[in-house]
This record gives structure tokens, C-alpha cells and sequence, in this order.
């Protein structure tokens, strides 16, 4: 069995960090989105690997490489135009031919093994199984209607959703699907939906399966949802201490990287700091997860995520749930204001009197 990640898209609801990084690539606990996808995709043994790529494709072969990291062998399959998610399916079609295959969308995090969907799939040979979780927001996903067990309607961001149940970034599928994708007609979004080629198939009397997702499940494309997924991971962060320590204090569990050098801190685990960083009279607050090469003096973080390189100083109100982008700048002075909530793209500048 072949997979096929899906690594293209804009990323607009990350703006402003998406107009210079890919999505897929935004870090959760210091590790790119994709690379917890691909350590699925390996754990669950399979090895040919097909990604998806877009505008920002130079950027994810550099990250990314040609797999060996994680013993798979990626092959890029550039998609010429962001038609959505079933035209990737069929933009893939020459390299997965006639195989049964897993797509999982880059910028999905599961923690559940896929092993077991995968075996599933094998021994039932279903033309297709999807993936469901119960959400609180369903209209911002595609959703399942269910009759007992059987998949009876899917649809695309409803605005009354039928159920709770959105469908998860992680599906298998037989060759049925590119009848199934060539037989639909674009969304309102102007895109082919899988969502709707799935519900093809269900017309056609094609078999769909559904699980619903044991463990959790995170689309990480909106800031509240990868500061999410960022204590999530957190929750399960092994502690380890490779920095420099000067009169500091950390309570739970933290990573710290080499060559860092943290002085007169505070820090509550769970939280993850990078390589190399410089860290003075601060308070680092529980699920927060600072870059390499960092620079944090006389602040407070909490519940954030802070990209390599940047630099927080002198700002007197606690930063929360907030995203820095790589090289970004925070310098406080004064008394004021009283709370800062951020999401500033790389290289941005925010002074503070
Ligand atoms: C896509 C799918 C949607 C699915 C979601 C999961 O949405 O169209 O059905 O529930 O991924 O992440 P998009 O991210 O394109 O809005």
C-alpha cells in the first residue's frame, strides 16, 4: 500500500505566517505538523510515499528530503493549481495507479496508530474507510451522517451539520475513487471535494466504511487549533535539560536545548526550548514551545508558540495564546498596554512604548 500526503494549499486562516512558510511546516512542540504524519505513515509500514506539493514545494523538499529519515521513499507529485483535494487525487493518479492507498492531509495530527485502519482495510477490502471524530464546530468540516454503522450522507462544511462527526485528514481508498473524483463538479469553494467523491461512491453502491478516531485528532490549520494541538503533544513531552541553568526554576516536565542559557527564570512544564537560546528574567508558562535560537529578556509566555529566531523584550503583560513567526520582534517599554494577544508573520516588528 502506497500514501499519498497531502502538502499543498495555501494555509490562509494561518496568515500572516503562511505568506512565508507552508503550513504543513509550522511547528507543534518544536517539530514540523508534517513530520508527525509521516512517523505515522512509517509506523503503520508503509513505504512508498506520494506528497503533494504546491507553491510552497521547494520548501517542503528541503524539510523533507527523500524520506530516509523516516525509512519511506517520497516521490513529489507537484499539483499545478490548488483545485482541492480530490483533484490532488486525481493529480496523483499516475504514480498510485491502480493501488490501494492512505491519504492523510499534512496538516492533520492523529496520535492513534494507523496501523490498525490500515488493517482494517486490508482485511475487509472496503472501496473506501474514513476516519471520524466528534467535534464541537462541525461546520468547519466535512461531516458524516450515519444509520448505525453505514455511512449514509457526507457533506462539506454544512451549515446545519446533521451530526458531530467531521471527517478526520486520514482515508483509504481502492482505485474507485478517480471515477469518483472525475465524476464530480467543483464546490462553491471552486474546489473538487473528496468529500463529495466520497459521497459519490456511497451513491454508486460502492462500500464506505467509518471508525471513529480513538485519541485525539487536530486539524492544525488555524491558530487555536495548532496552539492546541501544541499542549497536546506537550502533555506526553519527555523532559530533558541540555542548556545552561543560572539561579532558574522548573517545576514539571521541560526539554531544553544545547547551547541554551536560561538566567533568573521561571518555567512550568509542560515546554519545550529550543537550541541555543537566551533566556532571562522570564516566566515560561505551561504549553508553550520556544524555538531554536530565541531570544526572550524580562517577559512572560504562556500557552504560545514562538518560531526560530525571534525576540521578545521588556514587555510587561503576559503574552498568551499567541504565535510568533520566525525573526519576529516584541519590544515592550513602559506600563503598557495591558494584555498583548499575537499572531505576527516572520520578520514582524511590534514596539511597544
Ligand atoms: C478538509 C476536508 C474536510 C475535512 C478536513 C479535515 O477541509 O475538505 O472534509 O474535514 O479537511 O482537516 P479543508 O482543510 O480543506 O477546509
Amino acid at each position: 500500500m502506497k500514501a499519498l500526503i497531502l502538502a499543498g494549499g495555501k494555509g490562509t486562516r494561518l496568515r500572516p505566517i503562511t505568506f512565508s512558510m507552508a503550513k504543513q511546516l509550522v511547528p507543534v512542540a518544536n517539530k514540523p505538523v508534517l513530520f508527525y504524519g509521516l512517523e505515522a505513515i512509517a509506523d503503520a509500514g508503509i513505504r512508498e510515499v506520494g506528497m503533494i506539493v504546491g507553491d510552497t514545494a521547494a520548501e517542503i523538499e528541503r524539510a523533507v528530503g527523500d524520506g530516509s529519515r523516516w525509512g519511506v521513499q517520497v516521490t513529489y507529485i507537484p499539483q499545478p493549481e490548488p483545485l482541492g483535494l480530490a483533484h490532488a487525487v486525481l493529480t496523483a493518479e499516475p504514480y498510485l495507479r491502480d493501488e490501494p492507498f492512505l491519504m492523510y492531509l499534512g496538516d492533520n495530527l492523529v496520535t492513534s496508530s494507523l496501523q490498525p485502519l490500515v488493517q482494517a482495510f486490508q482485511q475487509r477490502q472496503p472501496n473506501a474507510l474514513i476516519l471520524l471524530a466528534e467535534v464541537p464546530n462541525p461546520q468547519e468540516f466535512g461531516v458524516a451522517e450515519l444509520e448505525g454503522e453505514r455511512v449514509v450522507r457526507l457533506i462539506e462544511k454544512p451549515q446545519q451539520p446533521p451530526s458531530n462527526l467531521a471527517l478526520v485528514g486520514v482515508y483509504l481508498f481502492d482505485k474507485h475513487i478517480f471515477e469518483a473524483a472525475r465524476a464530480i463538479k467543483p464546490s462553491w469553494r471552486g474546489e473538487l471535494e473528496i468529500t463529495d467523491a466520497i459521497q459519490y461512491l456511497i451513491d454508486h453502491g460502492y462500500t464506505v466504511e467509518s471508525q471513529q478516531i480513538t485519541g485525539w485528532w487536530k486539524d492544525t490549520g488555524s491558530l487555536d487549533a495548532l496552539l492546541e494541538a501544541n499542549r497536546l503533544v506537550l502533555e506526553d513531552l519527555q523532559p530533558s535539560q541540555q542548556g545552561t541553568l543560572e539561579e532558574t526554576t522548573l517545576y514539571g516536565r521541560v526539554a531544553i536545548g544545547e547551547g541554551s542559557l536560561l538566567r533568573r527564570c521561571t518555567v512550568r512544564g509542560p515546554a519545550i526550548i529550543g537550541a541555543n537560546c537566551h533566556l532571562e528574567d522570564c516566566y515560561i508558562g505551561a504549553f508553550t514551545a520556544i524555538g531554536d535560537g530565541v531570544r526572550l529578556v524580562s517577559c512572560e509566555i504562556e500557552y504560545s508558540i514562538v518560531l526560530e529566531g525571534s525576540c521578545v523584550e521588556s514587555v510587561e503583560t503576559r503574552i498568551e495564546g499567541s504565535l510568533l513567526g520566525k525573526n519576529a520582534v516584541v519590544r515592550g517599554g513602559a506600563r503598557r498596554p495591558r494584555t498583548l494577544r499575537l499572531m505576527l508573520g516572520d520578520s514582524s516588528l511590534v514596539e511597544t512604548p
